[in-house]
């Protein structure tokens, strides 16, 4: 169930948390505050891109840019912006372990109207302990924490779709003569995300969702993914799944500006701190090892620069080419953050949906499904 007929579909991510995807201290960073969510909402609607997905943020990582500290609830976001906009496709993102699944199917159906049939459930199983713990919670194990999100999307998709009263008995989730009612307005349900690349990730989007959202290091390793996910979807689940990668856009109309943007904005400005802090926790929660210096200083700057989504540099042609590349891998989609979200939105309008339209990856005239 794709969001729109485009080959090629864009979203803007992480525009509810302050300094977005941008680890930086630079200038025109997100602040977080509604009449900058509406704004920015009603121009990426207007423009016609297929959707919002939010960061599900409870706290953020410090430093100088106190980087993430200020966030929106996504539900709630959600909602408001459902009355903001006409189009776009409203993306609630939830992590798992942060609210019960009665109420988030209870939520994501009152949006779903609210919008006229726009919203959309981006699942994340969770990372941060420090988040966890702040709901009473103790961090699972990583393969515990897909089985428990497994029981909760199956619970939703029961509410969303199980008409009367049933019972469901599972390991984490006792819910007894549960109902909702009314269903959502899209049928069968309203489109699923789950960002999440480890292979428990992978079998769950599989399983359950409509999209994977992944990040990869290369383009290389972005296309043997899509079709590590899509075999698991067909082999196992017997279904059809999409794939959309991640872009952090620093686009100037010449190539040498672009670089000197990206020096002032992670070079100059990045703050390493608040970087540092993300990796060290994603490291500890997922078990990893910590990298060598120098990888450690690569995984820095993408981090930096867009929450570890490809850094794309350049000219408004070279962008394009980047995203026609990341659509040739079998992405279905892309998600985009700026160091400046009004600015990137501006320049994509004028300079990169054309270009993309001329290679026939987008059509502005083909309404959304
Ligand atoms: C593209 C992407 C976006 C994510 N967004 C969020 C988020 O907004 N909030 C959050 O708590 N976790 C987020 N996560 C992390 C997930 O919660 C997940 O636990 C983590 O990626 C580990 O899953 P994996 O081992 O399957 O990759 C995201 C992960 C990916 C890959």
């Amino acid at each position: 169930m794709p969001l729109s007929h485009n080959a090629f579909q864009l979203a803007v991510f992480g525009l509810n948390v302050s300094h977005g995807c941008t680890i930086s201290t630079a200038e025109h960073g997100l602040e977080v505050n509604w009449a900058e969510s509406v704004r920015l909402a009603q121009t990426a609607d207007r423009m016609g891109l297929e959707a919002l997905i939010p960061v599900c943020r409870w706290k953020g990582f410090g430093g100088a840019s106190e980087f993430n500290h200020r966030t929106f609830e996504t539900y709630t976001w959600a909602a408001g912006l459902a009355q903001a906009t006409e189009r776009i496709h409203l993306f609630a993102t939830s992590a798992v372990p942060s609210i019960h699944p009665v109420l988030a199917a209870k939520q994501g159906v009152t949006i779903d109207h609210i919008s006229h049939g726009r919203f959309g459930l981006n699942v994340v199983a969770g990372w941060n302990s420090h988040e966890v713990e702040m709901f009473g919670k103790t961090q699972l194990p990583h393969a515990e924490r897909y089985a428990l999100a497994d029981e909760w999307m199956k619970l939703i998709e029961q509410l969303w779709t199980t008409p009367g009263e049933f019972d469901f008995n599972g390991k984490y989730f006792q819910a007894p003569r549960c109902y909702a009612e009314p269903k959502p307005r899209q049928r069968p349900r309203p489109p699923i995300m789950s960002a999440g690349v480890s292979l428990a990730g992978r079998r769950f989007a599989a399983k359950h969702a409509d999209m994977n959202f992944i990040l990869a290091p290369n383009l290389d390793a972005a296309r043997e993914t899509v079709s590590d996910v899509k075999r698991i979807a067909r082999e196992e689940f017997a279904r059809e799944v999409e794939v959309w990668g991640n872009a952090a856009i620093f686009c100037r109309p010449s190539h040498a500006e672009a670089i000197d943007y990206y020096h002032h904005v992670i070079e100059v400005h990045g703050d390493l701190v608040a970087a540092g802090n993300l990796l060290d926790t994603f490291t500890r929660e997922s078990g990893s090892q910590s990298p060598d210096p120098e990888l450690r200083a690569q995984y820095l700057r993408n981090m930096m620069a867009g929450y570890s989504g490809f850094p794309v540099i350049g000219t408004p042609d070279e962008v394009t080419t980047f995203l026609a590349d990341m659509a040739a891998c079998g992405l279905a989609g892309a998600t985009l953050s700026w160091p400046d979200y009004g600015e990137g939105l501006t320049t994509l309008e004028a300079e990169i949906l054309p270009r993309l339209e001329r290679r026939k990856l987008r059509d502005r005239t083909r309404a959304a499904v």
